[in-house]
């Protein structure tokens, strides 16, 4: 895999969809203005990243817009409720949309999310793109053509397939995240790396202290380009996680839950996830992973500097692991590491997970 490719198709049932790295700002509007021009456009953002980057990312393509309006969504997490997904239909109906309207998501992988929710459901489903706005979201969220709204009890349990049509990613508008927010995106992209893509693995190794020191250089591009092919890559195999696409949940099992029982905010989505893979390969080595890899992997998460596990509900969150989307009569389905590059999904029982987790919680939360 060269890391200098920057441009990559992902094919799905209804097209494909063209996911694009640039470095400025100014170059998203060259690659979504044909989409743009003389169409009605709904962008979906929440007030800070408009304020940081409207301009520079949006500017021109809002004058060429035939008719442009900004529909801004609570920050963060909180985006994505029922709630929050029923006003954007009122206003998008309120404000004219038809099946011709076009939304454009700009934010975070909550933005992404709620907007893709939103467009896949109203009228049946509008045309979509994505200009991600953070690292999670740029090598993540916006690839793969998921959406999802969390209840209060679980955590992206409403959903609906809706592929965007295009993904445009500028990494110069990574400058403005806060240091704790690269981090949480890194974590996806070292979780796709380890268990899919060696290479990838390898230049985050090499690289870390440099990207966390230095987010929007051109390093930072290529990274991105890197990890979405291989989601891509992964998506097209198997589009509805029939069976490849699961291995993007290492690390999510206990990151959702720990995401519910810490009430949604307290944690980047990324960090919880951290906290994941963790017990995951705690997991992984309970059933025979080599000591070596799991430390190899402990070691690139421990540089992320990521804070120490607030302490959980360990009953609650046995509770929560029950709504996973991977629960079944025999326990919840994990997705752990056997080997570098490789993986396996095991159903564990409920009481070895109970007995793991209280281990976990001692020794990753001893002092709080
Ligand atoms: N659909 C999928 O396949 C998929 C995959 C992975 C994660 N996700 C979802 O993505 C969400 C997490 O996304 P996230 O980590 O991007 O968090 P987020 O969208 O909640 O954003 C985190 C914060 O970053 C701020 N921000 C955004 N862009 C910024 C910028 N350029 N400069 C400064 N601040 C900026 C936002 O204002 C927000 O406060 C979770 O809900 C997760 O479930 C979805």
């Amino acid at each position: 895999v060269s890391l200098a490719e920057r441009r990559c198709e992902l094919p799905h049932d209804r097209g494909s969809t063209a996911l694009v790295v640039v470095e400025e700002p100014a170059a998203i509007g060259s690659e979504l203005l044909d989409w743009v021009e003389g169409r009605s456009l709904h962008v979906v953002t929440s007030r800070p990243i408009l304020e940081m980057h409207g301009e520079e990312a949006l500017g021109g393509l809002s004058r060429a817009a035939r008719d442009w309006q900004v529909h801004e969504v609570p920050d963060g997490e909180a985006a994505k409720t029922p709630e929050v997904a029923g006003r954007l239909w009122h206003d998008l109906l309120a404000g004219g949309a038809r099946r011709d309207s076009r939304v454009l998501t700009f934010g975070g992988g909550s933005v992404c999310d709620l907007g893709a929710f939103v467009a896949g459901t109203f009228m049946r489903g509008l045309a979509l793109c994505h200009v991600p706005t953070t690292l999670l979201a740029q090598v993540d969220a916006a690839v793969g053509g998921k959406s999802a709204l969390n209840l209060a009890a679980a955590k992206n349990v409403v959903g609906v397939f809706h592929h965007p049509e295009r993904v445009v990613a500028s990494t110069r508008l990574l400058a403005t995240l806060p240091r704790r927010e690269l981090a949480a995106g890194l974590v996806e992209a070292i979780k796709m790396a380890a268990l899919l893509d060696l290479d990838l693995l390898a230049a985050l190794e090499r690289d870390l202290d440099d990207l966390l020191g230095g987010a929007g250089g051109p390093a930072w591009a290529d990274i991105v380009a890197a990890a979405q092919r291989t989601k891509a890559g992964v998506v097209t195999r198997d589009p509805r996680e029939a069976g490849e696409r699961r291995v993007l949940n290492f690390g999510h099992t206990l990151g959702h839950a720990l995401e519910v029982d810490l009430d949604f905010g307290v944690l980047p989505h990324g960090e919880a996830v951290a906290h994941g893979m963790r017990f995951a390969l705690q997991l992984a080595e309970a059933r025979g992973l080599d000591r070596g890899f799991a430390q190899r992997l402990e070691a690139l998460l421990a540089r992320l500097g990521i804070p120490p596990l607030p302490r959980p509900d360990t009953r609650n969150l046995l509770r929560v692991l029950q709504h996973d989307k991977k629960a079944g009569p025999e326990g919840v389905i994990w997705v752990l590491p056997t080997a570098p590059g490789r993986w396996e999904a095991a159903r564990l029982p409920g009481d070895q997970v109970a007995a793991e987790l209280e281990v976990f919680v001692a020794r990753h939360c001893g002092a709080c």
